[in-house]
């Protein structure tokens, strides 16, 4: 269930946000592009629904995207800087927020805030965050989505460590992940080597 993205222009951009000397503005904007792009591989299997349309010269019928389905996920802070970048794909889509932070000496997820749509079982819901690390706040999202009655839930993560796959395979096997890339371990702060240093940080500024 875990999907590599590996096309050239996301391995290209990714290269550009993990240099140190990237500035914030730079590294914002491949985040959002990046997170556009893996977009189209994310959905590469959503429903379509027939409509019918008028072009120009004809009437016919057509498919597209339900989009108010959806609802984006962002595991803040960080995962906001990959939620424009799916805003711009599905417009009409909602966003959840769901405010985690990693408690620097227990390395364990703390939960600060939660606030979801209703219909949670209807919707197909896609937490972002750029780092998935010893995998502790992703894996403690979808259990908190699922215990608000998600059923349909896909995970995207930019970069991934192979200990948070682990965890979040083994916690949640039924949940579909995609990552644009996964890097060799975690060093002693549980930090991805090499990934791109601490993806919020490095999003607002906050040095
Ligand atoms: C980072 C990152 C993930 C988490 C990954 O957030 O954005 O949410 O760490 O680590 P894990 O897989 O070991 O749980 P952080 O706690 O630094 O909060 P922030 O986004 O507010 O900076
Ligand atoms: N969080 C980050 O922002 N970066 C890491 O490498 C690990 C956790």
């Amino acid at each position: 269930m875990v999907t590599e993205i590996k096309h050239p222009l996301i391995q290209h951009k990714l290269t550009l946000m993990r240099k140190k000397e990237t500035p914030t503005k730079d590294f914002r904007e491949l985040l959002d592009e990046i997170a556009m792009l893996m977009v189209y591989e994310v959905t590469r299997d959503f429903p379509l629904k027939e409509i019918e349309i008028e072009t120009p010269v004809a009437k016919c019928k057509s498919n597209v995207i339900v989009d108010k389905n959806i609802v984006i996920v962002p595991i803040l802070r960080a995962g906001l800087g990959m939620t424009n970048g799916l805003l711009k794909m599905f417009p009409n889509a909602s966003v959840g927020h769901i405010g985690l932070y990693r408690d620097p000496k227990t390395l364990q997820p703390v939960e600060y805030y939660c606030k979801m749509p209703s219909d949670m079982d209807k919707r197909t819901l896609i937490v972002v965050d750029p780092m998935l690390a010893t995998g502790g706040s992703s894996s403690a999202a979808l259990t908190l989505l699922k215990n608000k009655g998600a059923k349909k839930i896909i995970l995207m993560c930019l970069v991934a460590a192979p200990k948070g796959i682990e965890v979040v395979t083994n916690d949640h096997s039924d949940i579909p992940v995609y990552v644009a890339a996964i890097d060799e371990k975690l060093n002693d702060h549980a930090y991805i080597i090499p990934g791109l240093g601490d993806a919020g940080d490095r999003i607002f500024g906050t040095f």
